[in-house]
């Protein structure tokens, strides 16, 4: 099991010590802009089966590894098997994202909402996380990850993604009691799920905020990252000798840094409209930074993803505490050759500014 990391960048840049270069891991880095990916993708069925399967989710998890020297792998799975795991019915309409058979429509499936075991209903994704431990064999991190409560609750109460959050919206401001109810076991859900992913080997966690940008800032901060705080102060912060960095992300949450790098977090996730030197004069005394890529730079020639990676390298500047990224998840039509380009680049870049 305890296999000393052969690579440890990603980790050492998270507890913001000196690495050799700046460690780079890309949101959806599995995913389908490989076609190896959509290869075991229509063998296993479904991306549903492919989550669900511990070996096909190995398979995924390693194969953007095989191809470009990323600095940490990720968990294959989704957020939304939490709310699956609470028996929503989760199912991909093809093209359309996901969709629940059943979304919280009534205050009767609000109060009947229970926190699943994570070794029971989710065990095929901590049977997952010790596989790919496993198959990693020290070459790299594992990161494990889970949905904010409010992000997980916009899909539960909406019961699809994409839309303008009318209900969840209503409901924060009309009845607050309920979402409270939701979030409440929400966020006990996540805390215990996170914690079976470090038992069973993640050496990293990553909390996905992707719609607490949509909210007012009062209602950011009653509605999101206080349970955000909470889930990280019911986190296992060592496991096996070692520190479990937690990266917390709130996408479009840049004019908030100061409240989310004060919960507790050893990491703040950027999308790309925060400049990172700007975001590291405001917080980066207390932790690390995580992005902050515009994926759509991945769609223009090599020498705008060089200079485009340069930019960011230069704008954090020298010293530790950067984990390059993108600022969101890696778009389906990027070239991977251009993934390859944008990694050699942050390493070159970065060992010679060194
Ligand atoms: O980063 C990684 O490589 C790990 C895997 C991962 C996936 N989803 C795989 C996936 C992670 C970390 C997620 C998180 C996730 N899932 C989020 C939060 C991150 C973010 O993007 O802000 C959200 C909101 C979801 C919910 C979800 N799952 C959406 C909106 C979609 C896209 C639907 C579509 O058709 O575009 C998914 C599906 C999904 N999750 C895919 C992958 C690789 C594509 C599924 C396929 O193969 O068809």
């Amino acid at each position: 099991m305890n296999t000393p990391l052969r690579n440890d960048t990603f980790i050492r840049a998270l507890r913001r010590q000196p690495t050799p270069h700046t460690p780079i891991w890309i949101m959806r880095q599995a995913g389908r802009y490989l076609p190896e990916y959509n290869a075991t993708r229509a063998r296993a069925g479904s991306f549903l089966d492919l989550c669900k399967s511990p070996d096909y989710a190995t398979e995924v998890t390693l194969q953007p590894l095989d191809r470009f020297a990323l600095d940490a792998a990720i968990l294959f799975s989704d957020i939304l098997t939490i709310p699956d795991a609470m028996g929503l019915g989760l199912y991909f309409a093809e093209g359309e994202g996901p969709r629940f058979e059943h979304p919280l429509r009534d205050e009767q499936s609000i109060l009947a909402l229970k926190a699943p075991d994570p070794y029971a209903t989710l065990r095929y994704v901590t049977d997952a996380v010790s596989q790919i431990r496993k198959a990693l064999d020290g070459r790299v991190p594992l990161i494990g990850f889970s949905g904010s409560p409010f992000t997980l609750a916009c899909y539960m109460i909406e019961g699809q993604g994409g839309t303008e959050f009318e209900r969840v919206k209503t409901m924060l401001y009309s009845r607050p009691d309920l979402l409270h109810r939701v979030l409440e076991v929400n966020a006990v859900a996540v805390t215990a799920y996170l914690n079976a992913q470090i038992e069973s080997g993640a050496q990293a966690v990553m909390l996905f905020d992707t719609w607490g940008g949509a909210l007012a800032e009062a209602a950011y901060r009653e509605f999101s990252l206080a349970y955000l705080q909470r889930i990280v102060a019911g986190l296992v912060r060592v496991h096996d000798g070692e520190s479990v960095p937690v990266i917390v992300f709130t996408k479009g949450g840049g004019v908030w840094l100061e409240h989310i790098a004060a919960i507790g977090c050893d990491a703040v996730g950027l999308d790309w409209t925060v400049d990172i030197g700007s975001a590291r004069a405001r917080i980066g005394d207390r932790v690390a930074l995580q992005g902050n890529l515009d994926p759509s730079v991945l769609f223009s020639p090599p020498e705008v993803i060089r200079r485009e990676a340069a930019r960011v390298l230069s704008s954090f500047g020298g010293g530790s505490g950067h984990v390059f990224n993108l600022g969101h998840g890696i778009s389906r039509f990027t070239p991977p050759e251009h993934v390859a380009v944008l990694v050699d680049a942050v390493h070159e870049f970065s060992r010679a500014g060194r």
